[in-house]
């Protein structure tokens, strides 16, 4: 006889992400979006290691690739944690020089996902809900993507606009 479904309770440090980052000072017209259908190489990253960061400013999250070796090639992936932020961004060199970054807050119930080097998913770790490394739902109670957020290439510079919405 199967137990009754009982939901697991969130991270304790979740919580409601439109109060932990400023407001966007930048438009989206000036980044450029990572849905543009770049797939990353291979058969995606073995390790997602998780670092702290200088805090956001003024909506706008930047740091130096040389800091974070995963990002120098394609299908590396790395996980920032701003200074004053309860979650981390998931940050994924792309083809060329695209990146894409996404929000590590699950779209169920806000629990952070980590990388599941053995599915190959985001997995979250509190009703089991798999992302793929584009964000879009694998596998329920999940029903809407992972958050992603425009970015840029400054010369060797990622620049990664951190709007509330
Ligand atoms: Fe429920 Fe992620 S918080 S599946």
């Amino acid at each position: 006889m199967l137990a009754p479904m009982t939901r697991r309770p969130c991270d304790p440090e979740d919580g409601d992400a439109s109060t932990l980052v400023p407001a966007c000072a930048l438009t989206r017209r000036g980044f450029v979006g990572a849905s543009a259908g770049v797939l990353l190489v291979g058969c995606g990253p073995s390790s997602m290691p998780t670092r702290k960061v200088e805090a956001i400013k003024d909506g706008v999250l930047e740091f130096e690739l040389s800091k974070h070796p995963e990002l120098v090639v394609a299908g590396g992936m790395v996980a920032l944690h701003p200074e004053g932020t309860r979650k981390p961004l998931i940050v994924m060199r792309l083809e060329g020089d695209r990146f894409r970054v996404l929000s590590s807050k699950c779209s169920h119930l806000g629990c952070t996902v980590r990388w599941d080097n053995e599915e190959q998913t985001l997995r979250c770790p509190c009703h089991g809900s798999r992302f793929g490394d584009d964000g879009k739902v694998q596998r329920g109670p999940a029903k809407q993507p992972l958050r992603e957020y425009p970015n840029q290439l400054a010369g060797t510079t990622l620049q990664i606009a951190v709007r509330d919405d």
